[in-house]
């Protein structure tokens, strides 16, 4: 398991207006100090390797990035790095050659798309922009074409915009990018909704219209629908956290590291700016009280996709409240339907329509209520 390294914790040289971590800066809980040592020895102490993740981790200085990248690349053959891109350097560049780094950025679209993932002003913004931009030409043509994450919301993802994302992905796929993840927005601040987030319809529309993409690009792929595809299948080896019953105080998908070395967990369900200490136990609560709470009380009881979706990503869930299911359900549920189409169309059965769904579901609670995550493939195959 991937170890998620937070030198600086969720220090960063931008400000996304939407950003999950912006709860835990606002309450003043921003790491500034790192110890190589301690970062080492906890990550010895998780299986894997590492990633190097933020805020931003190329605010880490030079000598101590190559220190880490020649440690990991000793230890573990490769390294890997999500960023934001706009700080990536010639230096980097000769580092994620010289020591196997693959790198991960995040951007929301080209110049204007990407205004909310903001600078302090509009002018540091574009040029923000205009760095990540040139990064990922230079990656492509001078080592690994990064995989990138989008996230969708209003000033990228509403109608008029779409067809400028589309021009654009395509543009990237023609340059090498074959790999991009879709975000939908996560909410923690009513003025984030009201000025940035896609309304249910809207996001629907927005990954339909991704879908549709999907079908015309010959080498890019979006990695969640190919994951929610192989969810209806029942294969869930390769797919993301979000579809695995994740335990929010033990998110056993992000092991975290921070600076001085203490376990974390992932971020997205830290809604209050404190980042508790990881829990040596995980607890299944969540997935058990969903399948059986009625859909208008916050659950997913009755729900046919539940085996897929468990009530998706508990840092999504409605009201910001983790034992509710994701207040995305109305997109999810609509996609799924989409794919469950798709699947019968090619003579496929898929699990939300199968006999065996209420079986598999009873086989899930059964391990939840004795602390174990039972996986889909396992639950068919036992
Ligand atoms: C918190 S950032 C840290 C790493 C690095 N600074 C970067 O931008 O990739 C990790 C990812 O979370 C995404 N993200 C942050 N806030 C989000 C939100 N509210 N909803 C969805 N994705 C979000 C970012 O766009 C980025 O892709
Ligand atoms: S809180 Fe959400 S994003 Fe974080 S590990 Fe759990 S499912 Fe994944
Ligand atoms: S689609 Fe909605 S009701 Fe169904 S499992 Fe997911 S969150 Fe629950």
């Amino acid at each position: 398991m991937t170890v998620e390294l937070r030198p600086l914790g969720v220090k960063c040289n931008i400000q996304c207006q939407y950003c999950y971590q912006n709860p835990q800066r606002d309450a003043g809980n921003v790491l500034q100090l790192y110890d190589l040592d301690k970062m080492k020895e906890a990550i010895e102490r998780e299986s894997g390797g590492f990633s190097l993740f933020g805020g931003e981790p190329l605010l880490v200085n030079e000598r101590d990035l190559e220190d880490l990248w020649a440690w990991g690349f000793q230890k573990y053959g490769r390294n890997t790095i999500q960023t934001n891109g706009a700080l990536i350097n010639e230096n980097h560049i000769r580092m994620f050659r010289q020591y196997d780094v693959s790198v991960g950025i995040s951007i929301d679209g080209p110049g204007e798309l990407n205004d909310v993932r903001w600078a302090g002003t509009l002018e540091k913004t574009r040029a923000a922009t205009d760095s990540t931009e040139r990064a990922i030409e230079k990656l492509c043509a001078e080592w690994r074409p990064p995989s990138l994450i989008i996230t969708l919301h209003r000033a990228n993802s509403v109608a008029e915009k779409l067809p400028v994302l589309h021009r654009w992905i395509k543009k990237l796929e023609d340059m090498g990018i074959r790999s991009v993840r879709l975000h939908l927005l996560e909410v923690d601040d009513e003025r984030v909704r009201e000025k940035y987030a896609l309304s249910i319809e809207e996001n629907i529309y927005a990954l339909r219209s991704f879908l549709g993409l999907s079908y015309e690009l010959k080498k890019l792929k979006f990695d969640l629908f190919d994951e929610m595809r192989e969810m209806l299948q029942g294969r869930d080896n390769k797919s993301s956290c979000v579809w695995h019953a994740c335990d929010p105080f033990t998110t056993s998908a992000v092991r975290g590291v921070e600076g001085n070395g203490q376990a974390s967990n992932c971020g997205r369900t830290n809604k209050d700016g404190i980042d508790f200490v990881k829990a040596s136990v995980a607890g299944f609560e969540r997935y058990i009280a969903l399948y059986q709470t009625p859909q208008d009380d916050g659950g997913c009881q009755g729900c046919r996709f539940f085996l897929m979706c468990k009530g998706q990503c508990p840092g999504t869930a409605i009201g910001g409240d983790w034992r509710n299911r994701t207040e995305d359900c109305e997109v999810w549920k609509t996609l799924y339907r989409a794919l469950e189409q798709e699947l019968l169309q090619e003579g496929c059965l898929p699990l939300s329509l199968s006999f065996r769904r209420i079986e598999l579901e009873n086989k899930m609670i059964d391990h939840w209520g004795k602390g174990e995550n039972l996986s889909l493939l396992q639950a068919s195959s036992s």
